[in-house]
């Protein structure tokens, strides 16, 4: 069940998602350590960051909501990580964020002069109080990646948020199309989401007035969605991590159908722990065998019509 996203190989399906156990070094070694098919690693800004008040992650009866407000380690500590987790011989994916325009090309020009092999830029963070999230402003977005696509070798991608509307997606598409992007990564938490705690009479988390990014099960059909549109007008040159509340092998086949060339997994590996890669990875080996398939190419997009 080998795959390939960009010009990275990987030696399965399912990965870990940015964002979740991934901000220390020690965690990082954990997840080189397991069957996840690649390191993600926490979206870094230029400086170490604690993030927001807790509480700040709290989960859900399918999934959970979050505020972290991009707690890192800053970008330099990722670069020496990177240097030490190369013996493991899985791709190293960096994840971009910033907290103003040139921070972005700052950073992606560091990581490409590191051990990392992909670059994931994330326009899409929604937990920054006063900072619009990228991806939903097509200028700024335009203009973001003219600044970062072409400041190395190591293939560029970037992740997004959800989107909702066939003429965003077309706007957004044709954006990434005119770049150098080798692969995103879709979906993003649906941000600015409220969950509340009715005894308490107040929302479960505690940054931005209690709203954060939702994630799992809750938006599994809006992550399939957007990789299957995003499949449709990138065509296959650009390579589709998808996100969302994978759980099970089953939903990884669906996000396969859909046209995803790998998958990665958040919620769940925080509720799971470091197993879930193998336990989903199995499953997925499992179904793909059941329906006759030899390889992730053959099923890719495979989604038929009623
Ligand atoms: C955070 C949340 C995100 O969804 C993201 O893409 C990056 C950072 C955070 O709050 O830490």
């Amino acid at each position: 069940m080998k795959t390939k996203v960009a010009n990275a190989e990987l030696n399965s399906y399912v990965c870990n998602a940015s964002g979740i156990k991934d901000v220390a070094y020690e965690e990082l070694k954990a997840i080189a350590e397991s069957n996840s098919a690649a390191i993600v690693m926490k979206s870094c800004t230029p400086e170490p960051r604690s993030g927001n008040e807790e509480p700040r992650y709290m989960r859900l009866p399918f999934g959970a909501i979050q505020s972290m407000g991009l707690p890192n380690l800053g970008y330099k500590e990722y670069i020496r990580i990177a240097a030490e987790l190369k013996k493991y011989r899985k791709p190293i994916i960096a994840s971009v964020a910033g907290l103003s325009p040139d921070d972005f090309p700052k950073i992606v020009r560091a990581f490409q002069n590191s051990d990392v092999n992909l670059i994931e830029v994330n326009l899409s963070c929604p937990n920054l109080e006063g900072k619009p999230q990228i991806a939903y402003d097509f200028n700024a977005a335009d203009e973001l990646l003219g600044s970062i696509s072409n400041l190395g070798y190591k293939p560029i991608g970037i992740k997004l948020p959800p989107y909702y509307d066939l003429a965003h997606f077309k706007k957004i598409a044709d954006i990434i199309k005119s770049h150098n992007i080798s692969f995103i990564t879709c979906i993003n938490s649906v941000g600015n989401t409220l969950a509340i705690d009715p005894e308490n009479e107040t929302p479960l988390i505690k940054p931005k007035s209690g709203l954060g990014g939702l994630s799992g099960g809750y938006i599994k059909n809006i992550a399939l969605a957007n990789v299957k549109i995003f499949r449709e007008l990138l065509g296959n040159r650009i390579s589709i991590f998808g996100v969302g509340g994978i759980n099970s092998g089953t939903d990884a086949f669906e996000f396969l159908l859909a046209g995803a060339d790998a998958v990665q997994i958040g919620t769940v590996f925080e509720k799971e722990g470091i197993h879930c890669f193998r336990r989903i990875n199995e499953e997925f080996e499992s179904i793909m065998k059941r329906k006759g398939y030899g390889s992730v190419l053959e099923a890719r997009g495979n989604l038929k019509y009623l």
